[in-house]
Order: C-alpha cells, then sequence, then structure tokens
C-alpha cells in the first residue's frame, strides 16, 4: 500500500525507505509515534510565527475563537520535540497578550485511537487554563466526521467564531478539495494546509493518480501544468492551480514551500482567508524565514536561513506591478492590499517605491507635505521612464 492507499511496486532498503518507480519515499510511520525530521520543525516554526499574529488579533477581539487541529498525531515524536497541539497550545499560554485573550476552543481530530490516547496524556501536562478548553473528538477520519468538528468548532448556534483549520495530513488523500471548500464556507474561518509538492509532482504523469489527482484539486486544471517542463517549473505551476483552485471560491491565498538540497520544493505549507487581514499576518512569517525571496525554506539551512543571506529581497513582481501603474495614481493603502495579495509586505512597498521615486516614475501627489515619505493617507502617482 502506498501513502495514498494505492498498490504500488515496492522495494525496501534498510533505511526505512521504500524506492517506488525509482524514487526514494519513506512511508507513514505506524507505531504510536515516529521520529521528527527537520521539516516538521520548520512547519511548526511557520505555525508559531502565524499563531503570535493570529492569537494576538483574534483572541483579543473576539470572545471566542477555535482552532482545529483536523490531523493533529499524537502530541509528541519519538525524539523529544512536541507535535502540533503541544505547539499550538503553548504558543497561546505563553503569548505575550494572554491576560488579554479570551476562550480559545482547541479541538484536535485523529484517526488512531492509541495517538489520540498520546496526545489526550500529553495535553494534560500542559498548566490548566480555563482560557483554553481543549477537546479531543472521537477518533474518525476528518472527512467523515467535518460536521461534527465544525459544530464543535462553532458551537453549534454561533456561527460566526472565527475558526483556523490546521490541515497536516500524512498524504494528499487526507484533504479532498471538498474538505477545503467546507472549512472555507464560513467569512472568518481560514486554512493552513500541508500540500504534496513531492507526491503531487509525481503522480501528475501518472494517469491512474488522475482522478486522485482531479480530487485534490478540485477539477482537472493541474493539466495545464504538464505543460511545464523541469521539476521546479512544474511544481510550481501546479501549485499555482491549486491556488487558483482556492482563489475560484474567493479566498485569498499564499504559500511558503520548504525544499531540500537540490532546493526544489518537497512540500508547501497553503494558507487561505477570506481577509487580507489574514495575510497581514501570513506573509511576514514568508519573509521571516526566507527573506530573499519570501516564498522557500530550505529544511537543511532550516530556521538559520536568514543569516545566511545578505541579498536584497526579490520583489521584481511588486515592482513590475507598479511600474504597470504608469500614468495612473493610486492611494498607498490600495498599494499595500495588492502588494499583500501578491505576498510582500508593506516594507517592500515603500523600498520599491523609494527606488522607483529616485528615478522620477513614483510621486507622491498629496499630500504636500509629510514626515514620512508614504504616509498611509497618500495618493501616489506613477510614470513611464523618462
Ligand atoms: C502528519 S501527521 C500529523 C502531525 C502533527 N500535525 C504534527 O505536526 O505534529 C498526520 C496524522 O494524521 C492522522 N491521520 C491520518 N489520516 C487521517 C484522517 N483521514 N483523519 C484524521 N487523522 C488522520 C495520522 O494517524 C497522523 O497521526
Amino acid at each position: 500500500m502506498t501513502q495514498d492507499g494505492s498498490t504500488e511496486r515496492a522495494g525496501s532498503s534498510t533505511d526505512g525507505f521504500v524506492s517506488i518507480g525509482g524514487q526514494h519515499r519513506m512511508p507513514p510511520p505506524q507505531d504510536t509515534l515516529w521520529r521528527s525530521q527537520p521539516r516538521v520543525l520548520i512547519k511548526h516554526q511557520v505555525y508559531r510565527h502565524y499563531l503570535q499574529c493570529w492569537m494576538g488579533k483574534i483572541c483579543r477581539s473576539f470572545d471566542q475563537s477555535s482552532i482545529v487541529d483536523a490531523f493533529s498525531g499524537p502530541g509528541q515524536y519519538l525524539d523529544g520535540p512536541d507535535g502540533s497541539p503541544l505547539v499550538i497550545s503553548k504558543t497561546f499560554l505563553e503569548h505575550s497578550a494572554f491576560s488579554q485573550f479570551n476562550t480559545l476552543r482547541f479541538i484536535c481530530n485523529e484517526k488512531r485511537a492509541d495517538r489520540r490516547e498520546h496526545l489526550t496524556r500529553k495535553m494534560k501536562e500542559l498548566p490548566p487554563s480555563p482560557k483554553l478548553k481543549f477537546h479531543s473528538a472521537e477518533p474518525a477520519g476528518t472527512a467523515d466526521t467535518f460536521e461534527v468538528l465544525d459544530a464543535l468548532a462553532h458551537g453549534g448556534s454561533r456561527k460566526d467564531i472565527p475558526t483556523l483549520w490546521i490541515l497536516d495530513p500524512f498524504n494528499l488523500a487526507g484533504v479532498p478539495f471538498e474538505l477545503i471548500q467546507k472549512c472555507l464556507r464560513r467569512s472568518r474561518d481560514e486554512v493552513l494546509i500541508t500540500w504534496f509538492s513531492d507526491e503531487i509532482y509525481r503522480f501528475c504523469e501518472d494517469s491512474s493518480k488522475a482522478n486522485a489527482m482531479s480530487s485534490h484539486f478540485g477539477g482537472d486544471h493541474w493539466k495545464s501544468a504538464l505543460e511545464h517542463k523541469g521539476e521546479t517549473a512544474r511544481k510550481e505551476a501546479l501549485l499555482t492551480a491549486y491556488q487558483d483552485g482556492l482563489r475560484s471560491l474567493g479566498v485569498l491565498t499564499n504559500a511558503v514551500s520548504i525544499s531540500s538540497r537540490n532546493e526544489t520544493a518537497r512540500y508547501s505549507l497553503v494558507f487561505a482567508t477570506h481577509d487580507d487581514r489574514g495575510l497581514e499576518c501570513f506573509n511576514p512569517v514568508k519573509w521571516r524565514l526566507d527573506p530573499v525571496k519570501g516564498s522557500t525554506i530550505n529544511e537543511n539551512r532550516g530556521m538559520q536561513q536568514g543569516d545566511l543571506f545578505s541579498e536584497l529581497p526579490v520583489v521584481e513582481e511588486l515592482r513590475a506591478y507598479l511600474e504597470s501603474l504608469a500614468g495612473e495614481a493610486a492611494s498607498f493603502l490600495s498599494l499595500v492590499r495588492e502588494a499583500q495579495r501578491m505576498g510582500y509586505l508593506e516594507k517592500h512597498l515603500r523600498t520599491t517605491l523609494d527606488e522607483l521615486a529616485v528615478d522620477g516614475r513614483a510621486v507622491r501627489e498629496t499630500p504636500l507635505k509629510a514626515s514620512t515619505r508614504w504616509p498611509a493617507e497618500s495618493v501616489i502617482r506613477f510614470y513611464p521612464p523618462a
């Protein structure tokens, strides 16, 4: 059996990996606990940074909010690190604004009873707090038990409780597009999905996997990525196709990828939200972990990546967008929104505007006087090159 439940010819090797179709891949662990890998810690780093911001905004402004860790795992790795439910709980309990927080419902779902039991024991080791309401759902597959989880998150009658869905399965079969669609049906809900670039790249030319791919993408638009040659370009095109599917639901999306030695994405963390304020939290995480491109974290360089680079951030797409505004004027705030939707930060917008201003291509039209170059209320006029 492979990760997606289908059968493939596999040859085993001594390192715990199986070789399938010439590829070297690891089957999902069978024991209750398994060892961590660098990418697990990077994923948790992304969760932590994102939750710092999400909790700071949401848990203070709303009297109730929810997080659903829908593939929670056992809460611990064999070699020591915390699993995601502990990472999430500690981020809440140790947050600098904790004293101002309201109630967080924290719902975990895990298909395997042994892993759920281990998690329940681990959660009991945390200092109790009336603000953190932990609930461990009866073991079931997330797609099958979605309505139960949804009711727990939204408190039955309270449909407006903002909910963050964390979807972290072992393989793409765990997250059909239909499930994502349901998670996003309420305007305050957001999702953070582990997205399997390697597996999807492997499957995309295998006709026996076409249905599984379409179910995951919510259509067969992924096939357009086959026009792209080369692993990196094709993986990028597949991710873009997936995000296009999300956009067709009317949501905003961004992603950060985790790569290994050859720098192509192994997997990505895909974020989707209804609200620009969601991107305000997600985009800084990407740029913090990849200060140059804000897109890819290398699992070998890991969290030190930022220190190894001294190059400037890559803002080509943003610059091209601003240049395309030649002949028009735009408010600074509308530019911030567009930059953010492209995955950039306000600081990138400011420095790119500075560069364009040097060439006379961006000029502040109003206000006439200001203490900073691009105040929030400013209107900026763009010009073609001299
Ligand atoms: C990648 S692990 C989760 C790791 C955890 N989120 C963390 O970061 O520490 C995926 C977990 O989902 C569980 N699982 C697999 N299929 C599932 C399903 N359909 N519904 C719910 N849980 C599932 C597995 O038993 C496994 O513990």
